[in-house]
């Protein structure tokens, strides 16, 4: 099956990754956006991967792989970079050089070119704030990603809320403008609905909330 082209807005989520950026990131993500606006300690989500993580895990939404970088990481870990920016990939694959690495491009909102039930675990990290929807339409990317995760294994990651969910003074100003640029995509995106959505795929899940970030793990059924 070959996935449809993506859309202007899917295109916009993952624009401002580019090879004179990406070395910025890690800085902008962590030291200001995660501080400043998500009001998210960056070593929660550091203790998210060290929890979930497998010696077969996939990455989608790679960025910079700031956390496969900085976790517990299994011995011979394999871990394949899933992305649709081919940037990110690189940049990526190049820092995680140590371990057994494989790249894929594609759009994480259609099914993943990737064999089924393959991975012991799968993270989507700050991934589903940049993809256009409200909650309900995005958690297509559970599925995409779940498919990918064999029974017993685990997926997770992190995203930026502003519906049900405490949204501080500078994130109030700065979200709508990065919303209107596409860089996030999350003006919709509420605490209720991806707890439904959560629910309605994995009877065993956790969510917690820190600031206005959402961590989520579950156990793929
Ligand atoms: C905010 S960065 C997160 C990077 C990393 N996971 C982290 O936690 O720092 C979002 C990443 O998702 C990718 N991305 C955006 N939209 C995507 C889509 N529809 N399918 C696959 N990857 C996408 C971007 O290219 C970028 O690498």
């Amino acid at each position: 099956m070959t996935a449809s082209p993506p859309s202007d807005q899917v295109r916009a989520g993952q624009a401002i990754y580019l090879p004179w950026t990406l070395p910025l990131y890690d800085r902008v993500a962590f030291q200001v956006n995660c501080r400043l606006f998500f009001r998210v300690p960056v070593p929660e989500v550091v203790a998210l991967f060290d929890r979930n993580v497998s010696a077969q895990h996939l990455d989608v939404g790679v960025g910079t792989g700031y956390f496969l970088d900085h976790c517990r990481t299994a011995p011979q870990q394999a871990i394949t970079l899933a992305d649709l920016n081919e940037h990110s990939l690189r940049h990526a694959a190049r820092r995680l050089a140590r371990f057994d690495v494989t790249t894929v491009q594609a759009n994480a909102l259609e099914p993943l070119p990737l064999p089924e039930a393959s991975f012991g675990s799968a993270s989507m990290n700050f991934l589903l704030h940049c993809v256009p929807g409200s909650i309900r339409q995005k958690a297509v990317v559970l599925d995409n990603v779940a498919a990918c995760v064999r029974p017993g294994g685990r997926i997770f990651g992190a995203t930026v809320l502003t519906q049900g969910v405490p949204v501080g003074a500078a994130a109030r100003v700065a979200f709508p403008l990065l919303n209107r640029r596409g860089v996030m995509q999350n003006a919709e995106d509420s605490l209720e609905d991806l707890r439904t959505e959560l629910a309605a795929r994995f009877p065993e899940h956790t969510l917690t909330v820190h600031g206005c970030t959402a961590l989520f793990e579950a156990e793929v059924p």
